[in-house]
Protein backbone atom coordinates (compact mmCIF):
# COMPACT_ATOMS: atom_id res chain seq x y z
CA UNK A 1 0.00 0.00 0.00
CA UNK A 2 1.25 3.76 -0.80
CA UNK A 3 2.42 5.93 2.33
CA UNK A 4 -0.19 8.93 3.53
CA UNK A 5 1.19 11.19 5.07
CA UNK A 6 -1.14 11.98 8.19
CA UNK A 7 -1.46 14.42 10.72
CA UNK A 8 -2.67 13.38 13.86
CA UNK A 9 -3.91 15.86 16.74
CA UNK A 10 -4.23 14.14 20.22
CA UNK A 11 -1.70 12.29 21.70
CA UNK A 12 -3.46 10.29 24.36
CA UNK A 13 -3.47 6.81 25.10
CA UNK A 14 -5.77 6.24 21.83
CA UNK A 15 -3.62 8.84 20.14
CA UNK A 16 -0.55 7.73 20.74
CA UNK A 17 -1.51 4.00 19.88
CA UNK A 18 -3.07 4.73 16.52
CA UNK A 19 0.27 6.94 15.95
CA UNK A 20 2.39 3.89 16.51
CA UNK A 21 0.35 1.94 14.09
CA UNK A 22 0.61 4.46 11.09
CA UNK A 23 3.88 4.76 11.94
CA UNK A 24 4.59 0.81 11.83
CA UNK A 25 3.33 0.81 8.42
CA UNK A 26 5.02 3.04 6.90
CA UNK A 27 3.22 6.77 6.80
CA UNK A 28 4.95 9.70 7.48
CA UNK A 29 2.87 11.60 10.51
CA UNK A 30 3.14 14.57 11.75
CA UNK A 31 1.76 14.51 15.79
CA UNK A 32 0.33 17.77 17.74
CA UNK A 33 -0.76 17.88 21.09
CA UNK A 34 -2.00 20.18 23.32
CA UNK A 35 0.54 19.47 26.26
CA UNK A 36 3.83 19.10 24.64
CA UNK A 37 6.49 16.48 25.41
CA UNK A 38 3.81 13.28 24.76
CA UNK A 39 5.93 11.61 21.80
CA UNK A 40 8.80 10.15 23.10
CA UNK A 41 7.76 6.50 22.51
CA UNK A 42 6.85 7.43 19.03
CA UNK A 43 10.53 7.74 17.32
CA UNK A 44 9.78 8.92 13.33
CA UNK A 45 7.13 10.87 14.49
CA UNK A 46 7.38 14.85 13.30
CA UNK A 47 6.25 16.76 16.18
CA UNK A 48 4.85 19.72 15.46
CA UNK A 49 5.08 22.58 17.64
CA UNK A 50 2.07 24.48 17.06
CA UNK A 51 -0.88 23.21 15.67
CA UNK A 52 -0.41 25.28 12.81
CA UNK A 53 2.53 23.63 11.84
CA UNK A 54 0.59 20.10 12.21
CA UNK A 55 -2.16 21.51 10.04
CA UNK A 56 0.71 22.50 7.16
CA UNK A 57 1.67 18.78 6.94
CA UNK A 58 -0.18 17.04 4.17
CA UNK A 59 -2.67 14.68 3.70
CA UNK A 60 -5.69 13.91 5.93
CA UNK A 61 -6.23 15.17 9.78
CA UNK A 62 -6.74 12.44 11.84
CA UNK A 63 -8.07 14.13 15.14
CA UNK A 64 -8.19 11.52 18.70
CA UNK A 65 -9.27 14.33 21.36
CA UNK A 66 -11.32 13.76 24.58
CA UNK A 67 -14.47 14.89 23.15
CA UNK A 68 -16.64 16.46 21.28
CA UNK A 69 -16.22 20.12 23.21
CA UNK A 70 -12.15 19.51 22.38
CA UNK A 71 -12.67 19.08 19.17
CA UNK A 72 -13.92 22.44 18.62
CA UNK A 73 -11.45 24.09 21.17
CA UNK A 74 -8.84 23.08 18.94
CA UNK A 75 -10.34 23.59 15.59
CA UNK A 76 -12.53 26.65 16.18
CA UNK A 77 -9.61 29.38 16.10
CA UNK A 78 -8.31 27.60 12.51
CA UNK A 79 -10.99 27.05 10.84
CA UNK A 80 -10.42 29.17 8.16
CA UNK A 81 -7.50 27.71 7.45
CA UNK A 82 -9.06 24.13 6.77
CA UNK A 83 -10.44 24.74 3.85
CA UNK A 84 -10.34 21.67 1.03
CA UNK A 85 -8.76 19.61 3.73
CA UNK A 86 -10.06 16.28 4.84
CA UNK A 87 -10.58 15.36 8.46
CA UNK A 88 -11.16 12.38 9.97
CA UNK A 89 -12.18 12.53 13.56
CA UNK A 90 -12.04 9.68 15.81
CA UNK A 91 -12.66 11.09 18.70
CA UNK A 92 -16.06 9.98 20.81
CA UNK A 93 -18.94 11.98 20.29
CA UNK A 94 -22.43 11.28 20.49
CA UNK A 95 -24.30 10.99 17.36
CA UNK A 96 -25.51 14.86 17.62
CA UNK A 97 -22.83 15.82 18.03
CA UNK A 98 -21.16 14.06 15.19
CA UNK A 99 -23.39 15.50 12.84
CA UNK A 100 -22.64 19.13 14.46
CA UNK A 101 -18.94 18.71 13.49
CA UNK A 102 -20.05 17.37 10.21
CA UNK A 103 -22.23 20.32 9.70
CA UNK A 104 -19.40 22.55 11.32
CA UNK A 105 -16.66 21.12 8.45
CA UNK A 106 -19.11 21.29 5.18
CA UNK A 107 -19.78 25.02 6.83
CA UNK A 108 -15.70 25.70 6.32
CA UNK A 109 -15.09 23.39 2.80
CA UNK A 110 -14.00 20.60 5.25
CA UNK A 111 -14.67 16.82 3.92
CA UNK A 112 -15.41 14.79 7.42
CA UNK A 113 -15.71 11.61 8.06
CA UNK A 114 -16.67 10.40 11.44
CA UNK A 115 -15.43 7.08 13.41
CA UNK A 116 -16.17 5.12 16.53
CA UNK A 117 -13.58 2.95 18.11
CA UNK A 118 -13.98 -0.06 19.26
CA UNK A 119 -10.90 -1.40 20.38
CA UNK A 120 -8.91 0.04 23.70
CA UNK A 121 -5.25 1.22 22.42
CA UNK A 122 -3.11 -2.02 22.78
CA UNK A 123 -5.67 -3.81 20.40
CA UNK A 124 -5.21 -1.05 17.78
CA UNK A 125 -3.37 -2.13 14.39
CA UNK A 126 -3.95 -6.21 15.90
CA UNK A 127 -7.01 -8.89 15.23
CA UNK A 128 -9.88 -7.57 16.80
CA UNK A 129 -10.08 -3.93 16.75
CA UNK A 130 -12.81 -2.26 14.62
CA UNK A 131 -13.80 1.34 13.47
CA UNK A 132 -16.83 2.15 12.74
CA UNK A 133 -17.13 5.08 10.26
CA UNK A 134 -19.99 7.03 8.90
CA UNK A 135 -20.00 10.49 6.81
CA UNK A 136 -17.95 11.31 3.59
CA UNK A 137 -17.91 8.09 1.62
CA UNK A 138 -15.06 9.52 -0.50
CA UNK A 139 -12.85 9.84 2.39
CA UNK A 140 -13.65 5.81 3.89
CA UNK A 141 -12.97 4.63 -0.24
CA UNK A 142 -9.92 6.78 -0.80
CA UNK A 143 -8.40 6.42 2.82
CA UNK A 144 -9.48 2.91 3.53
CA UNK A 145 -5.94 1.18 3.07
CA UNK A 146 -4.81 3.72 5.56
CA UNK A 147 -7.63 3.25 7.95
CA UNK A 148 -7.38 -0.55 7.65
CA UNK A 149 -3.72 -0.11 9.44
CA UNK A 150 -6.21 0.51 12.67
CA UNK A 151 -7.76 -2.59 12.69
CA UNK A 152 -10.88 -3.67 10.87
CA UNK A 153 -13.05 -0.66 9.06
CA UNK A 154 -16.77 -0.51 7.94
CA UNK A 155 -18.57 2.12 6.87
CA UNK A 156 -22.36 2.99 7.85
CA UNK A 157 -23.48 5.64 5.39
CA UNK A 158 -23.22 9.35 4.86
CA UNK A 159 -25.09 10.33 8.12
CA UNK A 160 -22.52 11.16 10.31
CA UNK A 161 -24.02 10.18 13.27
CA UNK A 162 -24.59 6.94 12.64
CA UNK A 163 -20.99 5.41 13.79
CA UNK A 164 -21.19 6.90 16.84
CA UNK A 165 -24.66 5.54 17.18
CA UNK A 166 -23.38 1.95 16.47
CA UNK A 167 -20.89 2.24 18.84
CA UNK A 168 -23.07 3.51 21.91
CA UNK A 169 -25.51 0.70 21.36
CA UNK A 170 -22.44 -1.43 21.53
CA UNK A 171 -21.00 0.18 24.15
CA UNK A 172 -24.01 0.19 25.97
CA UNK A 173 -23.86 -3.74 26.17
CA UNK A 174 -20.35 -3.55 27.26
CA UNK A 175 -21.38 -1.27 30.47
CA UNK A 176 -24.04 -3.59 31.31
CA UNK A 177 -22.01 -6.79 31.19
CA UNK A 178 -19.58 -5.31 33.42
CA UNK A 179 -22.68 -3.86 35.94
CA UNK A 180 -23.63 -7.19 35.70
CA UNK A 181 -20.50 -8.98 36.48
CA UNK A 182 -19.75 -6.55 39.57
CA UNK A 183 -23.15 -7.65 40.35
CA UNK A 184 -22.64 -11.67 40.31
CA UNK A 185 -19.26 -11.20 41.76
CA UNK A 186 -20.62 -8.76 44.99
CA UNK A 187 -22.89 -12.15 45.20
CA UNK A 188 -20.36 -14.61 45.62
CA UNK A 189 -18.31 -12.20 47.36
CA UNK A 190 -20.51 -12.70 50.46
CA UNK A 191 -19.27 -16.16 50.52
CA UNK A 192 -15.61 -14.84 50.59
CA UNK A 193 -15.38 -16.27 46.71
CA UNK A 194 -12.84 -14.37 44.78
CA UNK A 195 -13.62 -11.96 42.18
CA UNK A 196 -10.71 -13.77 40.31
CA UNK A 197 -12.48 -17.21 40.82
CA UNK A 198 -16.11 -15.72 39.47
CA UNK A 199 -14.69 -14.13 36.55
CA UNK A 200 -13.52 -17.64 35.00
CA UNK A 201 -16.61 -18.94 35.48
CA UNK A 202 -18.49 -15.98 34.06
CA UNK A 203 -16.56 -15.54 30.80
CA UNK A 204 -17.46 -18.77 29.48
CA UNK A 205 -21.25 -18.69 31.04
CA UNK A 206 -21.60 -14.49 29.56
CA UNK A 207 -20.21 -15.64 26.11
CA UNK A 208 -22.92 -18.88 26.00
CA UNK A 209 -25.48 -16.39 26.59
CA UNK A 210 -24.74 -13.92 24.15
CA UNK A 211 -25.57 -17.01 21.29
CA UNK A 212 -28.91 -15.79 22.31
CA UNK A 213 -28.85 -12.56 21.21
CA UNK A 214 -29.99 -13.92 17.67
CA UNK A 215 -33.00 -15.27 18.98
CA UNK A 216 -33.99 -12.04 20.90
CA UNK A 217 -33.77 -10.32 18.01
CA UNK A 218 -36.09 -12.00 15.93
CA UNK A 219 -38.45 -11.86 18.81
CA UNK A 220 -38.27 -7.98 18.36
CA UNK A 221 -37.60 -7.48 15.03
CA UNK A 222 -41.37 -9.51 14.03
CA UNK A 223 -43.35 -7.83 17.07
CA UNK A 224 -44.31 -11.19 17.87
CA UNK A 225 -43.52 -12.30 21.08
CA UNK A 226 -45.70 -15.50 21.78
CA UNK A 227 -43.18 -18.14 22.96
CA UNK A 228 -43.38 -21.41 24.17
CA UNK A 229 -40.30 -21.54 26.84
CA UNK A 230 -38.64 -18.88 28.80
CA UNK A 231 -41.96 -16.41 29.34
CA UNK A 232 -41.60 -13.42 31.33
CA UNK A 233 -43.46 -14.90 34.54
CA UNK A 234 -40.98 -17.82 34.32
CA UNK A 235 -38.49 -15.32 34.40
CA UNK A 236 -40.08 -13.35 36.88
CA UNK A 237 -40.13 -15.74 38.95
CA UNK A 238 -36.11 -16.34 38.86
CA UNK A 239 -35.62 -12.74 38.69
CA UNK A 240 -37.96 -12.11 42.05
CA UNK A 241 -35.17 -15.00 43.74
CA UNK A 242 -32.34 -13.47 42.17
CA UNK A 243 -33.94 -10.06 44.18
CA UNK A 244 -34.35 -11.60 47.33
CA UNK A 245 -30.75 -13.58 47.23
CA UNK A 246 -28.91 -10.25 46.62
CA UNK A 247 -31.14 -8.54 49.54
CA UNK A 248 -30.05 -11.49 52.26
CA UNK A 249 -26.37 -11.29 50.55
CA UNK A 250 -26.16 -7.52 50.72
CA UNK A 251 -26.03 -6.57 47.43
CA UNK A 252 -27.55 -3.24 46.48
CA UNK A 253 -30.05 -3.82 43.64
CA UNK A 254 -28.53 -0.93 41.84
CA UNK A 255 -27.89 -2.95 38.91
CA UNK A 256 -30.47 -5.46 38.72
CA UNK A 257 -33.34 -3.38 39.97
CA UNK A 258 -33.92 -1.82 36.65
CA UNK A 259 -34.03 -4.96 34.99
CA UNK A 260 -36.67 -6.66 37.34
CA UNK A 261 -38.70 -3.04 36.63
CA UNK A 262 -37.80 -3.95 33.02
CA UNK A 263 -39.66 -7.06 33.42
CA UNK A 264 -42.64 -6.45 35.78
CA UNK A 265 -43.91 -3.40 33.83
CA UNK A 266 -44.35 -6.11 30.70
CA UNK A 267 -45.83 -8.56 33.20
CA UNK A 268 -48.13 -5.82 34.41
CA UNK A 269 -49.22 -5.00 31.02
CA UNK A 270 -50.42 -9.11 30.98
CA UNK A 271 -47.14 -9.89 28.83
CA UNK A 272 -46.33 -12.44 31.37
CA UNK A 273 -46.78 -15.67 28.91
CA UNK A 274 -44.70 -13.85 26.00
CA UNK A 275 -41.26 -13.42 25.97
CA UNK A 276 -38.71 -12.37 27.66
CA UNK A 277 -37.20 -10.62 24.92
CA UNK A 278 -40.71 -8.62 25.56
CA UNK A 279 -38.78 -6.21 27.86
CA UNK A 280 -37.29 -4.10 24.61
CA UNK A 281 -40.47 -2.94 24.62
CA UNK A 282 -39.98 -1.28 27.83
CA UNK A 283 -36.59 0.44 25.73
CA UNK A 284 -38.25 0.99 22.28
CA UNK A 285 -37.58 4.67 21.44
CA UNK A 286 -40.67 6.55 21.49
N1 LIG B 1 -8.64 4.72 25.52
C1 LIG B 1 -9.59 3.90 25.08
O1 LIG B 1 -9.69 2.74 25.51
C2 LIG B 1 -10.54 4.37 24.01
C3 LIG B 1 -11.36 3.41 23.35
C4 LIG B 1 -12.24 3.84 22.38
C5 LIG B 1 -12.33 5.19 22.08
N2 LIG B 1 -11.54 6.10 22.75
C6 LIG B 1 -11.72 7.51 22.44
O2 LIG B 1 -10.53 8.08 21.91
C7 LIG B 1 -10.46 9.45 22.32
C8 LIG B 1 -9.11 9.70 22.98
O3 LIG B 1 -9.00 8.80 24.06
P1 LIG B 1 -7.64 8.63 24.86
O4 LIG B 1 -7.69 7.30 25.52
O5 LIG B 1 -6.48 9.00 24.02
O6 LIG B 1 -7.87 9.75 25.99
P2 LIG B 1 -6.76 10.47 26.88
O7 LIG B 1 -5.60 9.59 27.11
O8 LIG B 1 -7.48 11.04 28.07
O9 LIG B 1 -6.26 11.68 25.96
C9 LIG B 1 -7.11 12.78 25.72
C10 LIG B 1 -6.49 13.62 24.64
O10 LIG B 1 -7.34 14.75 24.38
C11 LIG B 1 -6.58 15.94 24.55
N3 LIG B 1 -7.45 17.00 25.00
C12 LIG B 1 -8.34 16.97 26.03
N4 LIG B 1 -9.01 18.14 26.12
C13 LIG B 1 -8.52 18.92 25.13
C14 LIG B 1 -8.80 20.24 24.70
N5 LIG B 1 -9.76 20.98 25.31
N6 LIG B 1 -8.12 20.75 23.66
C15 LIG B 1 -7.17 20.00 23.02
N7 LIG B 1 -6.83 18.74 23.38
C16 LIG B 1 -7.52 18.22 24.42
C17 LIG B 1 -5.51 15.59 25.55
O11 LIG B 1 -4.46 16.51 25.46
P3 LIG B 1 -3.54 16.83 26.73
O12 LIG B 1 -2.45 15.79 26.71
O13 LIG B 1 -3.05 18.21 26.48
O14 LIG B 1 -4.41 16.73 27.96
C18 LIG B 1 -5.12 14.20 25.04
O15 LIG B 1 -4.33 14.29 23.88
C19 LIG B 1 -11.63 9.70 23.28
O16 LIG B 1 -12.70 10.34 22.61
C20 LIG B 1 -12.02 8.29 23.70
O17 LIG B 1 -13.40 8.19 24.07
C21 LIG B 1 -10.65 5.71 23.67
Amino acid sequence: MPSTPVTLLGLGAMGRALAAALLADGHPVTVWNRTPGRAADLPGAVVAPALADALAAPGPILACLLDHASVHDTLDPVAADLSGRTLINLTSTTPDEARELAAWAAAHGVAYLDGGIMAVPQMIGAPGASILYSGSAAIFDDHRGLLETFGAAEYFGDDAGLASLYDFALLSGMYLMFAGFAHGAALVGSAGVSATEFAARATPWVRAMAAGFAGHAAFIDSGDYRADTQSLAFNKAALDALVRASRAAGVPLTVLGPVKALLDAQVADGHGGESFARIFEGLRAG
